[in-house]
Formats: structure tokens, sequence, C-alpha cells
């Protein structure tokens, strides 16, 4: 599904940085551009990026 719809950005986008080293919403804005528009996303990003930390 899409996190970001400004940036076009999907949960399995997060879920691979995260892989790949990703641990904060900073390091997804600076990757993605995830919540750099409209905000609205920041939330569910993070949720997202949670759920992926535990994850592993
Ligand atoms: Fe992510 Fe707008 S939906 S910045």
């Amino acid at each position: 599904m899409y996190v970001c719809l400004c940036k076009g950005v999907t949960d399995k986008q997060i879920r691979k940085a995260v892989d790949e080293g990703a641990r904060s919403i900073r390091d997804l804005r600076q990757q993605f551009g995830v919540g750099s528009q409209c905000g609205k996303c920041t939330c569910c990003a993070r949720d997202v990026l949670h759920e992926a930390l535990h994850a592993r």
C-alpha cells in the first residue's frame, strides 16, 4: 500500500529500507522524501517503520 502519496512511497519500500539500515523517519525522509510535502504520512510512515524495526 502507499504510505506517502506525495512521493509515491509504499510500505514495501520502507520495509526494504529498514532491511538496508534505515532506522528513523529522518532516514526515510532523506532516502525517499517521505513526509516532506504535505506531511500527512509521517504518522503512518512511523508506524510502518516501527513495525519493520520490531519485526527484525
Ligand atoms: Fe507524504 Fe504528503 S503523503 S508528504
